[in-house]
């Protein structure tokens, strides 16, 4: 039986028929499209993702799932029907229901390979490009801190450099110890940790963490020892050293473990599958922690690209879950790797009133020592937003139109 709201085709001359035998795998139904190539949808999807009232919901713009308390994976089409002129598909299945497609809709989901690239680079997650340090100056974008308060589309080209590239500089901050928050509040919301929302970074005497002192820092990720680690690290400069140190370094670690897989793919190997663990013990006010997580330093999706590097030698705890043979060559890996975040980084000293921003899961970043006395004194701001607030705040920049698609240089 039909669906209550069932309607009868219209009739029209272009009326497909489907062969018995191109209902096998994958069974595919052709959607011929006058004003472009003809797409090609398999038929289970279009009857999962129907619009009908019975199967959607646009209240909550979500799949109804009375469809799979039993699933019948052998639905298929009976008879398909397009409307050239209205943008149509309409569909009558197997199990009685029936189903109609705007063009618009299907053609924002068509499976093409180049349809699904667009997606994926433009709309699911800009596409990073990945820079060595002596490229800095070129990749650098500085951004005014007013004018992402007030201008949706200075934001947007904020959050979209902070995706491509991995690093953004805010400019002209109050200096304040609520300009972090207002950044974060633009974006979604701060992301709190053990060191709170905020923390500060200033050499302090008897400190508990090692980036409170006014000793080098070497390159390093903020947390590796979260499992959930902060996405994006914001830096705000209150009070900077006049010692000729402090000045900040930061390296693109996804374009070394590319390097490192091209020219050491042993290392690379090494340091993708060798898991290593990383520890913070502490205290901050009243909280005491002890946190741990185990993860390789180059971790990698299921297509093999890098999306999150771990890096810390002070957080790197002492104890090595790996068995002994694997040691060794951890070591001579992580020395390569090491040598070239070095040789591959790029410096510069921010002033009072920056906000340094950067990926925190791409990028490594330190600092070199300074002197730091009463009269001298050098005074950073910290907090975290994470990368799916980011996200997603891009994406509704892009809806509400803000701008039309943004190209990288
Ligand atoms: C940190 C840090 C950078 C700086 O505290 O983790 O990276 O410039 N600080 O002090
Ligand atoms: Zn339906
Ligand atoms: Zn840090």
């Amino acid at each position: 039986m039909f669906q209550a709201d069932r309607r009868e085709f219209p009739s029209l001359a272009s009326q497909l028929e489907v062969h018995p035998e191109e209902q096998d795998h994958p069974r595919l139904v052709e959607v011929p499209d006058p004003t472009r190539q003809d797409m090609q949808f398999p038929d289970i999807w279009l009857r999962d993702n129907c619009l009908c009232q019975d199967c959607f919901m646009p209240q909550t713009l979500s799949r109804l799932p009375q469809l799979w308390n039993n699933l019948d994976t052998s639905v298929r089409v009976l008879r398909q029907e397009v409307d050239v002129e209205q943008q149509v598909l309409y569909i009558e299945w197997s199990d009685g229901h029936f189903s109609q497609y705007p063009y618009s809709w299907l053609r924002e989901r068509d499976f093409s390979k180049a349809n699904r690239e667009r997606y994926l680079s433009d709309f699911y997650r800009p596409e990073q490009q990945l820079w060595s340090g002596r490229d800095f100056e070129q990749i650098r974008r500085v951004f005014n801190y007013q004018e992402l308060l007030t201008d949706d589309y200075e934001l947007q080209k904020w959050l979209h450099q902070l995706a491509v590239f991995g690093v953004a500089l805010v400019k002209e901050a109050p200096l304040q110890m609520d300009v972090l928050r207002h950044l974060c509040n633009r974006v979604g919301f701060m992301r709190r940790t053990t060191y709170g929302d905020e923390f500060s970074v200033r050499a302090q005497p008897g400190a508990s963490n090692y980036a409170y002192l006014a000793a080098p820092l070497p390159l390093h990720t903020d947390m590796p020892y979260f499992e959930y680690l902060p996405g994006v690290t914001l830096l705000h400069t209150l009070e900077q050293s006049a010692s000729p140190g402090g000045v900040n370094l930061l390296t693109d670690a996804f374009y070394v473990a590319d390097i490192l897989r091209e020219r050491y793919p042993e290392q690379f190997r090494v340091l993708s599958q060798t898991p290593v663990d990383w520890a913070d013990i502490g205290r901050d006010g009243d909280l005491q922690f002890h946190n741990i997580w185990r993860a390789p330093v180059i971790n990698l999706d299921a297509e093999g690209r890098c999306v999150r590097i771990n890096h810390s030698i002070p957080q790197r705890d002492s104890h090595f879950s790996v068995p002994l043979e694997h040691v060794r060559p951890w070591y001579e890996a992580m020395a390569t790797f090491v040598r070239l975040a070095q040789e591959h980084s790029c410096s510069f000293k921010t002033t009072p009133g920056d906000v340094l921003t950067f990926n925190n899961l791409r990028l490594v970043h330190g600092r070199t020592g300074y002197d730091d006395t009463d009269r001298n004194v050098r005074h950073i701001l910290g907090a975290f937003i994470d990368w799916d607030i980011v996200y997603s705040r891009l994406r509704v920049l892009r809806q509400a139109n803000v701008l039309p698609q943004l190209t990288h240089p």
